[in-house]
């Protein structure tokens, strides 16, 4: 691993300083966005999705825009995608016109890294989620998200729970927040939902939410992610929020002023009560602020060489 980050792809290409380091460059970002506006005049990033997003790629935009970059977006829909050019002839086309990051989101796992591997020098790829497999600049900007609300990361007990089996999310973040020291990390979500190898080093599975949230000072709801399921039935959603929703009774069994994550879309009414999404204890529109300072961070550290 050398100490420069090229692409940014999965976590587990990152030491714990490149993280805490990405971290501290958001942190300052946040204290004064304007410091660093047009600090990458000139240079091109290019949007590449093959399936819907409103944060994830509005907020790349943003922050490249913020950056003077010039931003272009380019969706498998209304591309030639449509005419049958494989993603790897799309990618070459991209790169041919010398953007200096290329932002990938594809629903098969691996693909950005596969990218990476296929990058000219100065050319970067970050991975905007790839399948179930990994969607690591959502996890820094949870993890700026947390960083803000408590000064160590090994105070922190937190609960991640709903369909854990099928999310980029949860699996970014459970390796980002354990390279990082993590208190705890409390997964909870029906048996189905959850993924053979759930209880590790450093997680714990719980049979049910209420014993999961006792004590946590920090809950991520996420969404059942009915476009990656086949062959499960998708539960009913009123009986599913009796279980599994976060409302206002079960919050209030966790510590006092715990803190309240969802990597969005939300589904109110299913896993998330919309007076718990709303409330004080919410950080969820936090979080989308902090998607653009978390990304401006990530394209000034992986085109710092070249400025
Ligand atoms: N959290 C997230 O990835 O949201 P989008 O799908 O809207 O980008």
């Amino acid at each position: 691993m050398t100490d420069r980050l090229n692409h940014f792809t999965v976590v587990d290409d990152c030491s714990r300083s490149q993280l805490e380091q990405l971290l501290e460059l958001a942190h300052e970002i946040s204290l004064d966005t304007r410091a660093f506006e047009n600090t990458r005049t000139g240079r091109m990033l290019v949007n590449l999705f093959y399936e819907a997003s409103t944060r994830t790629r509005v907020s790349f935009e943003a922050a490249a825009k913020r950056l003077g970059m010039h931003v272009i977006n380019i969706s498998a829909t209304g591309s030639s995608v449509e005419k049958g050019e494989s993603l790897i002839d799309t990618f070459y086309t991209i790169q041919a016109m010398g953007p200096d990051c290329i932002v990938v989101r594809h629903p098969e796992e691996g693909n950005a890294t596969k990218l990476a591997e296929l990058a000219e020098p100065g050319v970067h790829v970050i991975n905007a989620g790839d399948g179930t497999a990994a969607h690591p600049s959502q996890a820094l900007l949870d993890a700026l998200t947390l960083k803000q609300s408590f000064s160590d990361f090994s105070d922190i007990r937190l609960v991640m729970a709903g369909d854990i089996l099928h999310s980029r999310v949860a699996r970014s973040a459970i390796k980002m927040f354990l390279t990082l020291g993590i208190g705890e990390i409390r997964l909870a979500g029906p048996p189905e939902f959850m993924p053979d190898d759930a209880s590790s080093e450093g997680t714990a599975v719980y049979a049910d939410l209420d014993s999961a949230v006792r004590d946590a000072n920090a809950i991520m709801m996420l969404r059942i992610q009915k476009e990656r399921i086949s062959g499960l039935d998708i539960p009913d959603a009123d009986q599913y929020h009796r279980e599994w929703g976060l409302n206002a009774e079960r919050l209030g069994l966790a510590a006092g002023g715990c803190r309240v994550l969802h990597p969005g879309p939300m589904n109110r009414g299913v896993e998330i009560a919309s007076g718990v999404a709303d409330g004080s204890q919410s950080r969820i529109r936090r979080q989308v602020r902090n998607g653009l300072y978390a990304r401006m961070a990530l394209i000034l550290t992986l085109t710092r060489a070249q400025a």
